[in-house]
């Protein structure tokens, strides 16, 4: 049950990073522009617009500083970017971005499938980064597999808990525990949360979830019973990291928001408006998204009723057992 001092939830965007990057066909720069400054409208706490990754490791998101350059920004909105590397943290300070995301895996094998370092070189690396861009722009983390690896299995929440003591010690605030491949169910979710939360309580945590086995809402919602009121969410279901075998979308963005809302939960999104731009996604990626709601419309869509189907033969179905003797 949802009561009256439920807090406001924060949804934070992430097609433009965490969808596009593992989109086949790059989506040209304007467009890009054009479906950011629409997100930027629809009352979204955060969106994640692009990465400054390297452009040979992700060829759909070398146009970063252009994207930056060429949005609009909306009052109340934080725009941010993933940041791998000491590089790619020169790129995004030259950029108006607000903050940079930082990333590295909870696991040894997907940080270096994903970033060639060790986890250790990783952390070492953003180290460096956070003393460079500290009072520049905002900083925040994320910590990828911290629910399960593809390569290895099991992550065990010490190990979770370890990385988000030690991102912390460097004076990061802003912490997202990122379930790459959708390895997570809801128990884990509600339990890692609320061992994450208490044990940081100045932290803000974010729950990001892939859909990969259909548990993304439901761990979103157990990540919300665990205190948590900031979820990463991609429009129309986008998203995957291309560097993790079998990595599907995001939860989707307007079936988070739907599902919040009928709740009861207070968002801060226009989701008719969000609706809108959902409609138009499969046009502007070429192919079929995984959303639900921008299909079936919201849970108050009410359709006429057509009337009773009269009945050809009206012959009684049900005998009593006093007729049949
Ligand atoms: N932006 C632009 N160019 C970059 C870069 C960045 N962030 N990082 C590295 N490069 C360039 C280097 O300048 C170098 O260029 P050169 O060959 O012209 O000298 C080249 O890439 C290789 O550099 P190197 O230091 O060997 O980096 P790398 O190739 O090992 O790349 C990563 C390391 C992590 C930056 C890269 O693998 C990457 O961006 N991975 C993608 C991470 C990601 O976004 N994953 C999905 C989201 S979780
Ligand atoms: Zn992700």
């Amino acid at each position: 049950m949802i009561s009256n001092d439920t807090p406001r939830l924060y949804i934070q965007e992430v097609s433009a990073r965490d969808g596009f990057q593992m989109e086949p066909q790059s989506i040209p720069t304007a467009q890009k522009i054009a479906y950011l400054d629409r997100l930027s409208l629809t009352g979204l706490a955060k969106i994640e617009v692009t990465s400054f990754s390297s452009p040979v490791a992700i060829p759909t998101l070398a146009d970063a500083e252009a994207v930056v350059a060429g949005m609009k920004r909306a009052p109340g909105v934080v725009y941010t970017a993933l940041v791998p590397n000491l590089r790619g943290c020169e790129r995004a300070l030259a950029t108006a971005i607000d903050e940079i995301n930082l990333v590295m895996s909870a696991s040894q094998s997907h940080n270096l499938a994903n970033l060639r370092m060790t986890c250790e070189q990783s952390l070492a690396q953003l180290a460096g980064i956070v003393q460079r861009a500290s009072g520049s722009v905002a900083i925040s983390a994320s910590i990828s597999t911290a629910f399960g690896c593809p390569f290895e299995g099991a992550i065990g929440a010490a190990r979770v808990l370890d990385l988000v003591d030690r991102l912390v010690d460097m004076g990061i605030q802003q912490l997202s525990l990122c379930d790459t491949t959708g390895m997570a169910n809801p128990a884990q979710a509600e339990e890692l949360f609320a061992q994450a939360r208490s044990r940081s309580p100045a932290v803000a945590f974010t729950a990001h979830f892939h859909n990969t086995r259909g548990m993304g809402l439901a761990n979103a919602l157990a990540a919300m019973r665990a205190g948590v009121t900031r979820f990463d969410a991609s429009l129309g279901g986008l998203g995957g990291c291309p560097f993790a075998p079998g990595a599907t979308g995001n939860v989707c963005t307007e079936d988070l928001v739907h599902m919040f809302q009928a709740m009861g939960c207070q968002t801060g999104v226009d989701l008719e408006r969000l609706l809108l731009i959902a409609a138009d996604l499969a046009g502007l990626v070429g192919h079929e998204v995984p959303g639900q709601v921008v299909k079936a419309g919201v849970a108050t869509r009410r359709y006429p009723f057509p009337g009773a189907p009269e009945r050809p033969h009206a012959t009684p179905v049900v005998q009593h057992a006093a007729d049949r003797q």
